[in-house]
């Protein structure tokens, strides 16, 4: 179940092959993406294709409750990694909003997500549904744990910058997708990839609710 990869640039161009089939051959796809540094290679490999954004339609998975024009936030983070170099318009790309409910209404609008990119964070959490999260939870705004807050300082110029909250996809939100790419980098996230993967489905381990979705692929190089 887990695909084991040779390096992060196959990683990085294994994934970015998938997001540009999707949108070969659905223009008008809705897609949702991750932060973080395990993508970062596959969106560099997305900008270098030149693909044709120009109707697609973007979710991010969360946002830090942090003013979005912050260099740091998740929308700087997607504005110069991915969205500015591309030609994808403005108001196609969404990020977590208040109401919540009307977040998930434009997540749901005509018809749901094709296509959705995950990353794992080491306590097995996915988008910031952290241990404990229920199964059926929707979009909603969180507490960071200790964990999380630690593993984002690297991010931050120090550990008390790092927000303490934010707005998150729920567990229930992301296994409506039709189909979920679940990628991990490096040797860390080996030991949380197989206890979510191959070990029991547990609200203790967010990742895990992945072993119930029909058509999940999960890629991993160290
Ligand atoms: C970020 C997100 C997080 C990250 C996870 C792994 O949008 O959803 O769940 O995917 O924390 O982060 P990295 O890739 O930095 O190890």
């Amino acid at each position: 179940m887990i695909n084991t990869l040779k390096s992060y640039k196959e990683l990085s161009s294994t994934v970015a092959d998938i997001v540009e089939y999707q949108i070969q051959e659905q223009p008008l796809s809705k897609l949702i993406f991750p932060t973080g540094s395990t993508p970062l290679g596959m969106y560099k490999e997305l900008v270098s294709r030149e693909l044709d954004w120009s109707d697609v339609i973007t979710f991010n998975l969360d946002e830090y409750l942090m003013n979005p024009d912050h260099p740091y936030s998740y929308h700087s983070f997607m504005r110069k990694n991915l969205f500015d170099r591309i030609n994808i318009y403005p108001d196609h790309y969404h990020f977590p909003y208040r109401p919540t409910l009307s977040f998930e209404d434009t997540m749901y609008a005509n018809k749901g997500i094709d296509l959705c990119i995950l990353g794992i964070g080491s306590n097995g959490h996915i988008a910031f549904n952290e241990p404990g999260s229920s199964f059926k939870s929707k979009t909603r705004v969180v507490d960071l744990s200790e964990q999380t807050i630690q593993d984002n300082s690297k991010y931050f110029d120090s550990i008390d910058d790092v927000p303490k909250q934010a707005i998150t996809m729920g567990l229930g939100t992301i296994m409506e997708s039709k189909k979920i790419i679940l990628m991990a980098n490096g040797n860390h996230k080996l030991n949380i990839l197989n206890v979510a993967m191959n070990g029991e489905v547990t609200e203790d381990v967010p990742a895990s609710i992945l072993q119930k979705h029909k058509n999940v692929e999960v890629y991993y190089c160290d």
